[in-house]
């Protein structure tokens, strides 16, 4: 059982707190994407589980046993770094020799050579693995970096944003063969990333980091349908969410200066009258606003397009009105023209209130 447990770690450098008082727990065989943007303490963390940082304080606990007191290679995971991590003398082949060459590990140069083509033939380097390393293109030597991680059989793989240097199309192969490879290797992953594509597509549950403090651990649904704060609600999305100022008045909230008046549902208005405060942040994410014609009777309202951008498979609509401007999703066979006056929707059971002050969502 490969769990891995961190109780209360802080780690801070001069007087930049990088890790505050953290508590994770990841399950045995679990895919964990931790998600931040940068500086939010995503690598320390990962260093310190790795043992390549100390902790001012706290446990890191694998399989139930601290491992506070152990150094890098006897914690037995393996580690593959934010930027590459190669060899440069050295062929392909002889960078993933190189950690099962370690004296601690014993093998005979038979197994060696199986194990290493073994891993090149999952990571399909089979074909480089004759070359040097530095005639590599950025995608090819991410592979050998994970290849370097894969070729030995640890309790968890470490992983920091190891897509990050490489372009749109390859990061979405690789994304989806790091995820058959969790799945082929049946190990525990702990990956960091700053991508919410990548942590929404490849985790089993994600933790959401900020300022060295988890502002939510949950799978990637509950992260994107019940976000706990505004912060996780803006991070994770794209398009991203769309805050509007609202006053609550009676069983409605008035967004803007008072054109918009969108009605409450039962359990919403139950929360705001505990909440009890005149102002609240009305979140909807933009394919939440249905876009239309015609009026569409509650909830909507008239709005001018000012900007569209044709994705494809789908139009972003910048609306404005009342002096507010949002964004919704609507499919391109609606053509519809910058400068039209369309009808926007809240689908309110949909929607998100928080707390203006505390930015935590209303409960
Ligand atoms: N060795 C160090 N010395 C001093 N400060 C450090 C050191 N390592 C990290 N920090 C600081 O700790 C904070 C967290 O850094 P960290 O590298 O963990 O962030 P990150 O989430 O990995 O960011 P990125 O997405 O840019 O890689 C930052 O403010 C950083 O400047
Ligand atoms: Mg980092």
């Amino acid at each position: 059982m490969a769990e891995l447990k961190l109780t209360s770690i802080t780690k801070t450098f001069g007087d930049v707190t990088a890790l505050n008082n953290i508590n994770l727990e990841i399950k045995d065989k679990e895919f964990f994407v931790l998600l931040g943007p940068t500086g939010a303490g995503k690598s320390t963390m990962l260093r310190t589980v790795a043992g390549l940082e100390k902790p001012d304080e706290g446990e890191i606990s694998l399989e139930g046993h601290r491992v506070n007191d152990l150094i890098p290679a006897q914690r037995d995971v393996a580690f593959v770094f934010q930027y590459y991590t190669l060899y440069p003398t050295m062929t392909v082949r002889q960078n993933l020799e190189f950690p099962l060459r370690s004296k601690v590990r014993n093998h005979t140069e038979e197994e060696i050579t199986e194990i290493v083509e073994h891993a090149a033939k999952t990571l399909r380097i089979e074909h480089l693995l004759n070359r040097r390393s530095t005639n590599l293109s950025g995608g090819e030597m991410q592979r050998v970096g994970i290849g370097r991680a894969i070729v030995r059989t640890p309790k968890v793989f470490l992983m920091d944003e190891p897509l990050s240097n490489l372009d749109a199309k390859l990061r979405e192969v690789m994304r989806a063969e790091l995820a058959h490879l969790h799945h082929d290797l049946g190990s525990t992953f702990f990956y960091v990333t700053h991508d919410q594509v990548e942590a929404m597509t490849m985790g089993d549950r994600i933790g959401v980091l900020n300022e060295g403090e988890i502002l939510q651990i949950g799978t990637p649904e509950e992260i994107y349908s019940h976000p706990e704060n505004m912060f996780v609600a803006k991070f994770v999305g794209s398009p991203p969410i769309n805050f509007l100022e609202a006053k609550v008045d009676k069983g409605n909230l008035v967004v803007g200066s008072g054109e918009m008046l969108c009605c409450l549902t039962e359990e919403q208005l139950q929360v705001v009258e505990e909440y009890n405060k005149p102002v609240i942040i009305l979140g909807m994410r933009p394919e939440d606003i249905q876009v239309t014609r015609q009026e569409g009777g509650g909830n909507s309202f008239q709005c001018e397009i000012y900007f569209k951008q044709s994705m494809g498979a789908e139009d972003i609509l910048n609306l404005k009105t009342d002096g507010l401007l949002f964004q919704a999703i609507a499919p391109p066979s609606l053509n519809i023209k910058v400068g039209e006056k369309i009808y926007a929707h809240m689908d309110m059971s949909r929607s998100h209130l928080f707390d203006p002050e505390t930015e935590l969502r209303l409960r």
